[in-house]
């Protein structure tokens, strides 16, 4: 069941989204060679417990930390850990929290120092097969509408988008009804309503599609070893234009 938000659930809303948006911009900020990711993973912890708020990701499934931290081949689901960031990697960073009985869920890739052009244009499409997605994000469009303009916009750029993970409704769980694929054809799913809440991410691999978990049950990492970016936000889908959830305040 898709369920719609009332206005008073979205303006909780706003506020996880809001804290969620600042986690993953401090973690993007402390993305610098040398740094190790369980490091981002402790400095994420401790700023949304200061803002009064729950890392969604920390037991979700028995997952063990606040964020996923996913480098260079690593698609997503990435476990902080020991890991040394160098220069030259790229780095995806997947973070949601949980405050007033909603969750935010956000992720961005960032370059950690000075990248490959080849890299910088993987990141760059992933960010923009986001926006390009949501564009059709409004009332009265069908969701698969928002998938088949993700994938086209990856694919006229030579990229693939991952099929076997998907973006989804969020609210007072992290994972609601619909799910959001970034692939399919146009004109199918439900029919988007002002209140719908979702979580839009498309993952996208330099080379092949397919993927493959390793063997600690979590870690995503392209079956081609080809490098991957992800990118995330929760939306409002509103009467106008939608509204992103987990942006910054200005
Ligand atoms: N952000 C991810 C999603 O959109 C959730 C991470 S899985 C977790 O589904 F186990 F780490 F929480
Ligand atoms: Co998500």
């Amino acid at each position: 069941m898709i369920t719609l938000k009332s206005a008073h659930e979205i303006e909780l809303m706003r506020r996880a989204g809001k804290i969620t948006a600042a986690a993953r911009a401090l973690a993007g900020e402390m993305v610098k060679p040398g740094v190790t990711t369980q490091e981002i993973d402790k400095a994420v912890f401790k700023f949304i417990k200061a803002q009064g708020a729950e890392p969604s990701f920390l037991n979700y499934g028995g997952y063990p930390a606040s964020v996923c931290v996913s480098v260079n081949d690593e698609v997503i689901h990435g476990i902080p850990g020991k890991r040394v960031l160098r220069e030259g990697d790229i780095v995806s960073v997947d973070v949601g929290a949980y405050i007033g009985g909603f969750h935010g869920d956000c992720a961005a890739t960032f370059p950690c120092g000075k990248i490959s052009a080849e890299a910088e244009r993987l990141i760059d499409v992933t960010r923009q097969s986001f926006f390009e997605g949501i564009k059709l994000a409004r009332e009265g469009q069908r969701l698969s509408d928002i998938s088949a303009a993700v994938q086209q916009y990856v694919e006229d750029n030579g990229y693939s988008v991952v099929r076997e993970y998907v973006g989804h409704g969020i609210g007072r769980k992290m994972h609601e009804a619909p799910e959001v694929p970034n692939f399919g054809a146009p004109g199918h799913g439900p029919r988007l309503l002002r209140g719908m809440t979702i979580a839009v991410e498309p993952m996208v691999n330099a080379g092949g599609a397919a993927v493959r978990v390793m063997p600690d049950g979590w870690t995503v990492k392209t079956q081609d070893g080809s490098l991957a970016a992800h990118y995330e936000n929760t939306i409002l889908i509103t009467d106008g234009e939608p509204e992103l959830l987990t942006a910054l305040e200005i």
